[in-house]
């Protein structure tokens, strides 16, 4: 029997989903059911193992899961509130999901700044974080543990500040709370635990790592297309972002020679308008649906 490769996911939520698109981009074809505990991948030997996030390194370690895919965020809490240090680490950094744990505050609390947060008390749900960072600072601050709804807790009076998560900041924005200070900055991370796996394992983990790889790597990348006038091209090559030599053509009859190149960096619309401006025409950006170097 083959053995099937084992993957921690969470089971809803941002990350899920962004989680699940990846693996599909990877080219893994399965269906996630309301409720069941275990997916199974229809074209390769791997299952995943939905649970709440918080649960994933734990699993990792213990073996209930040969690798994971969680914010890492919560890797370093649990690391952090864990009895015994857990068996769990970093092997991929995907990406996406990026966002900062904060510290937070009302206006009217008059907090702007972590030197003020003495004496007073803070809510959130990553208590971990939050106590190593003020044992860090040497600040005597009291830490409320809530579950969740932690926007919620200046305005209701039980803490004068938050600690949470901030990703575009409009829960912040919603409950009139302004971040002050950055106390951890997260993505998705890939992780497993120092076991060796079997052979069989191993091989495919390599294989879903090179493919997670190319997806990052071309959702990143973009191929440019445009014509430009030749005595340009130099600071034209310039402008385009981790771009190696284009390739250059020249269009009979014309000053001008067709430009292609491939950037593995984002481009945005300040470059495409520095392109205009040095002459270039007929400029298209497109996406690359598959990578391999
Ligand atoms: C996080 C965090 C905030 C929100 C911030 O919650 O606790 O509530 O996201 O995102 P924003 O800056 O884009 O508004 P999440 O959605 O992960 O759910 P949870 O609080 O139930 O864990
Ligand atoms: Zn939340």
């Amino acid at each position: 029997m083959t053995e099937r490769l084992r993957i921690a996911l969470q089971k809803k939520g941002r990350l899920a989903d962004d989680s699940f698109a990846l693996l599909k981009k990877c080219g893994l074809r399965f269906a996630i059911r309301g409720g069941g505990l275990l997916a199974r991948v229809k074209n390769m030997p791997i299952d995943l193992l939905l649970v709440r996030d918080d649960d994933i390194p734990s699993f990792v370690a213990n073996d209930a899961s040969d690798i994971g895919i969680v914010g890492e965020n919560v890797l370093v809490e649990e690391q952090l509130v864990a009895k015994d240090k857990l068996d769990a680490e970093i092997t991929m950094r995907l990406g996406f999901s990026r966002c900062k744990l904060c510290l937070a505050a009302s206006d009217v609390s008059g907090i702007t700044a972590s030197s003020q947060l003495e004496g007073t008390r803070i809510a959130t749900t990553y208590p971990g974080v939050l106590g190593k960072f003020l044992k860090d600072q040497g600040i005597k601050a009291k830490s409320v543990e809530m579950k969740g709804a932690v926007e919620l807790a200046p305005s209701i009076g039980i803490a004068e500040s938050i600690c949470d998560l901030v990703s575009s900041g409009a829960t912040l924005e919603a409950n009139g709370l302004t971040a002050f200070e950055t106390i951890l900055e997260s993505e998705a991370v890939l992780i497993q635990s120092g076991r060796t796996l079997s052979p069989e394992k191993q091989a495919l983990l390599a294989k879903l790592m090179r493919r997670i790889d190319g997806v990052i790597k071309s959702s990143e990348t973009k191929y440019i297309m445009l014509n430009a006038p030749k005595d340009k091209v130099a600071a034209i090559t310039e402008l385009l972002p981790g771009s190696d030599a284009p390739t250059i053509i020249p269009l009979a009859g014309s000053d001008l020679v067709a430009l292609q190149a491939v950037c593995t960096e984002n481009i945005f619309w300040e470059t495409l308008e520095d392109l205009k401006a040095l002459g270039a025409r007929a400029i298209l950006v497109l996406p690359i649906e598959k990578m391999m170097s």
